[in-house]
């Protein structure tokens, strides 16, 4: 297969070029490429061709308070790679005490066979004793190669300064990376009983109980233990200036700190919770929405390259029966929003208004997590050897984000009325022709689970 007239988007730039497709992998690259004989060519002319989509922060089909988030991996893949992404990396999570490997079990169930694009897992932390270690030594044999622990959720998934500490410190040993979900958890738990005591429907209290200093704390705590430790960490889901600037110095100070950033801290903001009635139920996650300060500087993190990532965060709950469950109490409206759809198209679109270039965008959707979480480069990177995944993106292909037609599982959209004017057209998983012309070309999902790679120390 020969991609003809593209502008091939990487890392570094945008050239003008063919792209050689055999075996599942790219063959070669360059101007001017010539058919093989009986080879089938297609022409790209006028259209992006970007690496494939890494999102790096997925949650499907995952419990959460006795329901389930309403994509499992065959809707939220499905919706994943008609958006343009073709790795997810999704976190398995054991329940509460279990082992490491009843979680990573339990995730090969829901996804093998199931899954319209590659995977790979995360593994959720949320205890320390003396077995853990042997524990993540086989989970790094089995391919996990990231580990996620909450500093929120006390009682639950949250893990104590001593034992993130310790966890660190294990990370370290072993060549792997914790990722930390950043708020103070004790904080935010007192904030959200004293507000909730007085008017326990205002969804307008949500961001309150969660303000953009209990995120910095965090944040801050965790880069202090990781300069400590000389290890690396990663932030997911930054939200505040306020942390941003933190990671902005530990950076310049050579903390190697990650930070991820997600497309609803970049396009939605606070005023959401405002909404009449129920509405802003749609929007509660945590970190919650932030201001349109916090906003700007996000935008500036990743026009200075202090964001690494753009992930989606995708923890899609249904307005009409799940979001629902908290119509008395906000507390009790399951957090997250959907997103992995739209991530590429948002991104791209958006780019030039932001200052960004095309090529920061694949920067930080693609080549960046797969160099950060052990795939590249096979993965995140357009270049002979490389698997053959590939975004074709019309650009000037206006139309209008809507949960009527959309693939994720879940019955709105957060985006829902916003223009985008860059289009997913063709998408390519290890040189297999998954979407032309934005209609699905296979039923059968393809996806192969990804054995991850240590990092380099
Ligand atoms: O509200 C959110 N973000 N839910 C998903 C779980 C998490 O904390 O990442
Ligand atoms: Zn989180
Ligand atoms: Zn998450």
């Amino acid at each position: 297969m020969l991609l003809r007239n593209g502008t091939v988007v990487s890392g570094t730039g945008c050239v003008r070029q063919d792209i050689r497709i055999g075996g599942g992998r790219i063959v070669q690259t360059g101007p001017g490429l010539e058919p093989l004989e009986g080879e089938e060519v297609m022409d790209v002319s006028g259209c992006l061709v970007a690496p494939g989509g890494i999102d790096a922060h997925t949650h499907f089909d995952m419990p959460c308070g006795g329901i389930m988030t309403s994509d499992d991996f065959e809707s939220g893949t499905r919706a994943a790679v008609a958006g343009g992404t073709t790795t997810v990396i999704d976190f398995s999570e054991p329940e509460q005490g279990a082992s490491l490997q009843s979680g990573l079990d339990r995730w090969h169930e829901k996804a093998d066979g199931r899954s319209f694009t590659d995977y790979s897992f995360h593994m959720t932390v949320a205890r320390y004793d003396q077995g853990i270690e042997e524990e993540i030594l086989s989970m790094i044999r089995q391919g996990v190669t990231s580990f996620k622990a909450y500093t929120a959720y006390k009682g639950d998934l949250g893990v104590e300064d001593r034992d993130m500490y310790r966890l660190l410190s294990l990370m370290k040993k072993h060549g792997v990376l914790l990722m930390v979900h950043c708020e103070n958890g004790d904080i935010l738990d007192v904030r959200r009983e004293e507000l909730a005591a007085g008017h326990p429907a205002d969804i307008s209290l949500h961001p309150l109980s969660r303000p953009n200093e209990v995120e910095h704390e965090a944040v801050s705590r965790m880069i202090d233990m990781a300069r400590l430790l000389a290890v690396p960490v990663y932030i997911v889901h930054t939200s505040t200036r306020q942390a941003l600037k933190e990671i902005e110095e530990a950076k310049e100070e050579g903390v190697r700190v990650y930070c991820e950033t997600c497309p609803q801290y970049l396009f939605l903001s606070e005023e959401k919770y405002r909404l009449p009635g129920f509405e802003g139920a749609k929007y509660v996650c945590s970190p919650p929405l932030r201001s349109s300060r916090d906003q700007e500087a996000l935008w500036r993190g990743l026009k200075q390259g202090i964001v690494d990532t753009v992930s989606t965060d995708h923890c899609s709950f249904n307005y009409k029966g799940q979001k629902d469950l908290g119509r008395v109490d906000f507390r009790l409206i399951p957090g997250g929003l959907p997103g992995v759809e739209n991530r590429l198209e948002l991104m791209y679109s958006q780019a030039e208004s932001h200052g960004l270039t095309y090529s920061g965008i694949a920067r930080m959707t693609a080549e960046n997590p797969a160099k950060i979480f052990g795939l590249y480069p096979r993965k995140g990177v357009i270049q002979p050897g490389s698997d053959a995944d590939l975004v074709v993106i019309r650009p000037d292909s206006s139309h209008v984000i809507d949960a009527g037609t959309q693939r994720q599982y879940v019955d709105y959209n957060p985006y829902q009325g916003m223009v985008v004017s860059h289009k997913v057209r063709h998408v390519f998983l290890r040189g297999q022709k998954i979407i032309e012309d934005g209609a699905f070309k296979t039923d059968i999902p393809a996806g192969n689970y990804l054995l991850r790679n240590t990092l380099v120390r």
